[in-house]
Order: structure tokens, then sequence, then C-alpha cells
């Protein structure tokens, strides 16, 4: 088991490099299984998901072949099976997305009911209703979710809950589908338009992505072309993160700053300046931080995925701050970890009750999830005195790229110490 070692209180300055966005990766990965031809995918990040999925990809038929590290070239015009049952698959959430592309494909799909990180309850009913609109019928048989359909039909569909998932899913479903569907009430975060623009360039005839209701038009068939995957918007907050959390001064590059107006805006009230480029963000950490409140909420409001990692920022701010989960049902698992640190947090349902403190400690700190795993590096980042160390960073590993050597380059003493 790797863990990651750190020796915080080094104030980061200089580049870093965003690198394409793990959500969106992970959907237009199973997109390719719609398109008649060769796709070949650019900026891809180089994390353990977007192996896993391309290995599942493999195992359905696809032709994958690596360009470079950040290029992939996929020809699924070979998938020939439409049963996705493998256990590393079922255990990354967007393994449901094989079932909306596989649906979309072959008029059948057999996935197993996803997993990834635990934030309470996170069921599929609207993935389920969408599919079921189009004309699927669905079973869930042994944990594994069966999809068939002798054709799907375009319809008006409403999301009784505003779903990043449901919404990527349907799409996907409706983009060879018989005539037009409408999706109302979906979800506008950048991977969503991202998925839209990858399938518009093959051939498909999606409207609205990135507002409140989507037009897909369904078309014959897709063909192959060449796609650049949109920077990660969640990676990039880390790091605005990482630099104010250790009094830097980092530009964040390579990055679409309208994405990021929420975590700006949210940190500007905090007093830290913010210097906005075309393509990039210069985060300058002030002596003290001020507390502010925050609430997760759908795109265009402040992710859900930067809730652990602000949290953070607001145990060393100077005042009390609240941050409420506005998505999920449980996300903050990771609290007990972080009181480790010395960081002074109640919990009251969805809301966290931030009281900030000067300084945190260095601790031994497990990663509960993904995100929370890279709020514990920033934590380790700020504590001064001693190394802290963050466990189960199989977590972090899964959407971070080169996190240390990023975090390095930066200057931060962090480094990798793997188990023989
Ligand atoms: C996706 C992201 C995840 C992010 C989340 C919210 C991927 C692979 N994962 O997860 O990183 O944290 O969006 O931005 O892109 N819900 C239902 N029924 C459904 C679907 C969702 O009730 O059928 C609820 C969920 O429990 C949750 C809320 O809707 O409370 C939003 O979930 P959703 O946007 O679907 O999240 P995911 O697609 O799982």
């Amino acid at each position: 088991m790797s863990k990651l070692c750190i020796q915080g209180g080094n104030r980061l300055n200089g580049d870093v490099i965003i690198n394409g966005a793990k959500n969106a990766a992970v959907a237009i990965l199973p997109a390719t299984i719609l398109v008649d031809g060769i796709s070949v995918i650019d900026n891809l990040p180089a994390i353990k998901d977007v192996e896993i999925l391309n290995e599942a990809m493999r195992s359905l038929g696809a032709v994958t072949r690596t360009i470079d590290e950040h290029t992939l070239e996929i020809d699924a015009s070979t998938v020939y099976q439409y049963s996705a049952l493998d256990d590393c698959v079922s255990r990354m959430r967007a393994s449901y997305y094989l079932l909306g592309a596989l649906l979309g494909r072959f008029g059948k799909a057999e996935v197993a009911m996803p997993g990834g990180c635990d934030f309470g309850g996170r069921p599929i009913d609207q993935h389920i209703k969408g599919f079921q609109a189009l004309g699927a019928k669905i079973e869930v048989v042994d944990n594994v979710i069966k999809a068939t359909a002798e054709r799907l039909v375009g319809t008006r569909i409403y999301l009784d809950v505003v779903s990043v998932g449901a919404t990527i899913n349907i799409m996907l479903a409706a983009v060879l589908a018989e005539g037009i569907t409408v999706i109302e009430n979906v979800a506008k975060e950048p991977h969503i338009v991202d998925v839209a623009n990858y399938l518009n360039m093959m051939g498909a005839e999606i409207k609205g992505a990135g507002t409140d209701v989507i037009r897909v038009k369904g078309v014959e068939k897709l063909h192959g072309g060449k796609y650049s995957i949109v920077p990660d918007q969640i990676e990039a907050g880390t790091y605005m993160i990482a630099a104010a959390i250790t009094g830097g001064d980092v530009r964040v590059c390579n990055i679409i700053p309208e994405h990021m107006e929420s975590v700006s805006s949210k940190m500007r009230e905090m007093g830290i300046e913010i210097q906005e480029g075309d393509d990039y963000l210069r985060v300058i950490a002030p002596k003290v931080l001020k507390p502010t409140n925050v609430k997760t909420l759908p795109y265009p409001g402040f992710p859900t995925d930067l809730q652990p990692q602000m949290a953070v920022l607001l145990t060393v701010a100077q005042g009390v701050s609240t941050m409420v989960e506005g998505i999920f049902e449980n996300r903050f698992q990771y609290i007990d970890q972080l009181k480790a640190t010395g960081a002074k947090i109640q919990v009251e349902g969805n809301k966290a009750i931030i009281e900030g403190v000067p300084e945190l400690k260095p601790a031994h700190l497990k990663a509960t999830d993904l995100r929370a795993g890279a709020a514990m590096i920033l934590a380790g980042l700020k504590a001064e005195g001693g190394e802290t160390v963050v466990h189960n960073i199989k977590y972090i590993d899964r959407g971070y790229e080169s996190i240390e050597a990023k975090l390095s380059a930066l200057g931060a003493s962090i480094y990798r110490k793997t188990a023989q």
C-alpha cells in the first residue's frame, strides 16, 4: 500500500498545468461505443479511472491504441459485447455510462450496479426513468442492471433531480434513437457540454448542453474524429486551494477561468487575490484568510467535488465559517480524519461549522474517498513541524494525475512511499 508523506509549511510558488477533466474522460470513453469509426481522444488525464475504462473498452471488443500519455485511439466498431460485469468497472461510478452507450448501440446492455465514492445513497432511478421513457425495459437481477429495447424512440423526459450522470446517460442512449428526445431539468456541468461537443463532432445533433434543456435529434450513425477533453475544473480548484492554504502564489494554467467562477468568488471573499488570464488563474494568498459560508450546488454553483478541499481551507480562516453540502446526503466522512490535525469542526446534518484555528498539526490521515484524499493532502501541506502521512491513496490516484510531482514542482515537500 502506498502512502504520501508531507512535510508541511512550504509556500507554493510557480505554474501548474491542469490535465483533462476526469469526469468528461470517463463519459467520453464509453461514448465512443456509439461511433462507427475511430475516435482519437486527446488531453485524457493519466489516471486510474481512465486506465480501468480503457481496459473495460478492450474487454468489450474495442481496439484501443495509446498514442501518447494523454492520447488514446479507440476503434469501437469491433465492440461485440453488450455485457460489462467486470469487478473493476463495477467499483467505479462512471461504469453507468456503459449502460447508456451499449443500450444506444445494441438496444441491449448489462452492467453491474455502479460503485464509486460512498457519499450515502447514490440512486440511479433518474437514469432508469430516462431509459424507460425511450422504450427500454429495465430489470435489476443480482446487482446487475439489464436493459433491452427493440427500438429506442425519442420522447420528453423531465429529471426529478438535477443529475450529472442521468443527463449524460440519457443523452448517450438518445443519440442514435429515432426522433427527438427532449431532456428537461438537466445538469449543466462543463463536462456535460464536453460530452455533447464530442458527440456533435462525431455527427450527433445535440442542442442546449449547458442550459436546463437538452434536445437530441437522433441520427443514423456517428463517424470517427479527433477530440480534445476540456480541462479539469476540480483539479484546478484543488491547486487553487493548495496555493491559498500555503500562503503561496501560483498560476493554475491550461484551464477555462469561467468554469471556476463560483470557486474564485468564494476565495475572493476570503481575501485571496485572483488574477484572471485567458487560460489561467493566478492565486495569491493573503496574510490572513477571512471566513466565509459555502453551499455546494449543481453547476454553476460551488462544486461538491471541491467541498472537502474548501473545508480544509476554512479550518485556517480567522473566524467561523459554514459549509453546507447541498448535493449528497453524506459527504462529511473525512471530517473525523481532519480533526486529527487540530481542526475545529462540528457537523450538524448537512452543515459543517468550522471554527478557524491558527495552524494545523501533522497527523496520520486516511483518504476516505477521492476528493477527501486531496483534502488530506492540503491539510498536510499546511501542517508544520513534522510529517503528515496520507494513507489509502489509491482513491487519489483514481482522479489526480501525478499529484505529488505537481506539488513538488511548486515547492511542496511531498513524496510517495510504496510498501515493498
Ligand atoms: C457526478 C460526478 C461526481 C460529482 C457529482 C455531482 C461523475 C463520474 N461523477 O456523480 O464526481 O460529485 O456528479 O456533481 O461524473 N440522484 C438521484 N437519482 C439519480 C441520480 C442522482 O437521486 O438517478 C441524486 C444523487 O443521489 C445526488 C444528486 O442526485 O444527491 C446528484 O447526483 P449526480 O449528479 O447524478 O452525481 P453522479 O452522476 O453520481
